[in-house]
């Protein structure tokens, strides 16, 4: 007899773009806090993961009623993980995809395209992960007549046609820019096929002007698409590592995305750590409080016996030190299985890092998911990769780097994402005639030795 209960969870909506172009500011917008004004130089310096309840999706959808009459809310709301730049999205990884349902693409309508666009949607594309695009910052546009919180459905047809034309350029240009990275797309209230066409909803993340039907459409959508991916049940839970953290008085910590099932405290999980699984106990589960966000409460965490899916959590527990960002995480279920358990983690990781004797380059990073996403943009090169792995760029590295120098020039490098290189490792490098390839935008990083290489052979004829 199957006695598990089961639900419906949280779509998991992960929102992503250039810096500067209103993630944060279009999160505070949704969930009417202010965390913007709070930032230091208004740059995230967190992750965070926040809940907004269905109540609070149906209040915001109310004016669209007589657009969309039979819109009915039947997940239990959204939860929005902030990232900043897309480094952490790297991290929401799963085995062969995301744990991201859909994502939001913010670009600010001004200025279109920018590199972390284009990279936002190359990891989008990777991970399969749907997502729409929020055209940021239409209060911008010279002329603009703001219409606090409306729809844009109705601020549209208070503008002026030559207002109305401009929007339609910008819009049109980013159906371009669009088209460009391989995906229809459309104004929202002009796509035909949802499934085949990215919807492009113009917004103002500080007037609320288009907010309404942005969280309608992401309703709807996975609503409509995406139901069985977020049935859940209680059994034990599975997440991913976000982030690892240092807490004042908890020592080391995990920030950490459940996506399935449930985590109470006392369980026994597994996580990925730098030499080996980490089995440990949780200590305690921190959660930041409804409608809020987890850095606006560094040190103000409600300790709770359980989570459910899907949630963002802080896990407490010995042993955390080596935890790997973009691991999995999962609880065991009974001690029998606590082998299996290793093993999964233990095969999922070796997946990501490589370690042979092939001739290739080194690659360093900071996670597990930025780690996956470099050597994935390698292999898509049919650039061969000899070692991968997280962590500074070490003496050790360079010594690998150099053996394939001997023997294939072009590949005795060493392309870092966003870790120290130590400065004796340096040293060696310049003695071995390794060259160290650094950029924090993944495809500039390879774009930057590819031309390299490319140079090399030219003063080779
Ligand atoms: P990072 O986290 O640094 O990547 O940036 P972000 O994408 O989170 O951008 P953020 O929300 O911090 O916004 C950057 C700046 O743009 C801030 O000064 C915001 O006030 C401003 N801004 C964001 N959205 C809008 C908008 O819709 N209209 C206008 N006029 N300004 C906006
Ligand atoms: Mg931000």
């Amino acid at each position: 007899v199957d006695s598990r209960k089961s639900w419906i969870r949280q779509p998991i909506v992960v929102v992503l773009g250039h810096v500067d172009h209103g993630k944060t500011t279009l999160l505070d917008k949704i969930r009417g806090t202010a965390v913007t004004k709070k930032e230091p130089g208004e740059i995230t310096q967190h992750v965070g993961a926040s809940i907004v309840p269905a109540s609070v999706l149906r209040k915001v959808a109310e004016p669209l009623k007589k657009y969309f009459p039979k819109v009915k809310i039947e997940i239990p709301g959204l939860l929005f993980v902030d990232t900043p730049g897309h480094e952490l999205f790297s991290n929401l990884r799963r085995r062969g995809g995301s744990v991201a349902d859909i994502a939001i693409l913010v670009v600010d309508i001004m200025e279109g395209f920018k590199p972390q666009t284009w990279e936002s949607i190359q990891i989008l594309k990777e991970r399969k992960v749907p997502f729409i695009v929020a055209a940021n910052k239409i209060d911008r546009i010279p002329g603009w007549k703001s219409n606090p919180d409306q729809p844009f459905l109705e601020t549209i047809r208070k503008q002026s046609p030559h207002i109305v034309n401009r929007l339609e350029e910008l819009i049109y240009r980013l159906i371009s820019q669009l088209y460009e990275a391989g995906f229809m797309a459309e104004r929202f209230d002009r796509v035909k096929d949802f499934r085949t066409t990215v919807a492009i909803v113009p917004v103002s993340a500080k007037t609320g002007e288009g907010v309404p039907e942005l969280l309608a459409l992401l309703t709807g959508l996975v609503q409509r698409f995406m139901k069985k991916r977020l049935v859940t049940s209680d059994e034990p839970g599975k997440g991913v590592v976000l982030e690892v953290k240092e807490e004042p008085g908890l020592g080391t910590t995990i920030d950490v995305i459940i996506y399935d099932g449930v985590i109470h405290r006392g369980d026994t999980i597994v996580v990925g750590g730098k030499d080996k699984p980490i089995v440990t106990k949780v200590r305690a589960l921190l959660m930041p409080r409804p409608l809020q966000d987890m850095r606006a409460h560094e040190g103000k965490f409600v300790s709770v016996e359980q989570v459910v899916a899907a949630t963002g959590v802080k896990i407490s527990a010995p042993d955390l030190d080596d935890a790997l960002a973009g691991s999995p995480i999962f609880v065991v279920s009974s001690e029998d299985k606590l082998e299996e358990y290793i093993k999964l983690v233990r095969e999922e990781i070796e997946s990501i890092r490589i370690k042979t004797d092939n001739i290739g380059v080194v690659v360093k990073a900071d996670t597990l998911g930025t780690l996956e996403a470099v050597v994935e943009a390698l292999k898509r090169e049919n650039i061969p990769v000899r070692l991968a792995d997280v962590g500074p760029v070490s003496k050790n590295d360079v010594l690998e780097a150099s053996v394939s120098e001997k023997q294939r020039p072009e590949y005795g490098v060493i392309i870092v994402f966003n870790v120290k290189v130590l400065h004796e490792a340096e040293e060696y490098a310049a003695r071995e005639n390794v060259k160290i390839f650094r950029h924090n935008i993944i495809y500039k990083l390879i774009e930057d030795y590819i031309g390299w290489v490319k140079q090399l052979r030219e003063q080779e004829k």
